[in-house]
This record gives structure tokens, sequence and C-alpha cells, in this order.
């Protein structure tokens, strides 16, 4: 069988989650014993709309091989629109990293409330299979990208 070289890659993902919704949904998921994998490093911010473009751009230029970024339901966020900054930004990112030649499915944008642990879960082990599928962030093979 010939090998492609993503067998033994390990993606890193970021997840910028929103205190009241989606880091309080993994709290739940972690206490529920959920099986959730292990790629993820969890960055806690006050709303989802905090992750503002340099952000997003700094931690994939510094090598995440994707994003997640996980926020309180549409009409749900504490800050009153937060989340609605926060879709319009997504969808220009998206954008941003099409024209970069990157693709924009390393970024991943969900709401996901304090009781859907569950959900949670089904989240990231989705987007972590994903990610390995399309394999290692490209600026880390050439950083002059
Ligand atoms: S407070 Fe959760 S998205 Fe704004």
């Amino acid at each position: 069988m010939e090998s492609n070289g993503k067998e033994k890659f390990t993606p890193k993902i970021v997840g910028y989650l929103c205190n009241w919704c989606t880091y309080a949904a993994a709290d739940l998921a972690g206490s529920s014993k959920l099986e959730i994998a292990p790629n993820l490093t969890v960055i806690r911010v006050m709303c989802s709309s905090r992750i503002d473009f340099n952000l997003v751009l700094t931690t994939f230029f510094n090598g995440a091989d994707g994003i997640l970024i996980g926020g309180c339901h549409p009409g749900d966020c504490h800050y009153d629109k937060g989340n609605y900054y926060t879709r319009r930004r997504y969808a220009m990112l998206k954008s941003v990293f099409k024209t970069l030649k990157i693709d924009p499915e390393r970024l991943q944008l969900a709401w996901i409330s304090a009781s859907e642990g569950n959900r949670y879960a089904d989240v990231v082990n989705s987007f972590t299979e994903k990610i390995k599928k399309l394999g290692p962030n490209p600026l880390n093979e050439n950083p002059y990208y």
C-alpha cells in the first residue's frame, strides 16, 4: 500500500471557546467522560466576538493545522450581538483563507450551548477527522509560502 505521509499526522488544533457556552459544554463533555479527540488546545475567551482577524491568522501562521471557534447560539450571546459579528467575520475569514490559498475548511465555527456536551464532542471529533484528512498546515512545510 502506498503511503501518503498522513498516517502519522497528529493535528494541532486550536479552539477559541466562548466562556459562557462552548467552554461550559467542553467542561460538561469532560465531566460526562465523553470520548473527545485530544488534539484540541482550548483557549477560553469571554465572547466569540473577541476572535479577530489578527488572532486567527497569527494562530494559523504560527503552525495550527486547524482552528475551531465556539460561540453561543444566535440570540444567546451574553453581550447581545457578539456572535453576529463573529458570523460575519467568519465568512470574511473564509474568503481571506481562499485568497491566501489555504483550505478554508481548516477554520470552523460552531454554536454550542453549555448544555450541549454531546454536540461539543461530535464537533471536535469530526473537525479533527477533517483536519487529519486535509493533512498538515502547508505553512509548516514552507514558512515562506
Ligand atoms: S458570549 Fe458567547 S458568543 Fe458572545
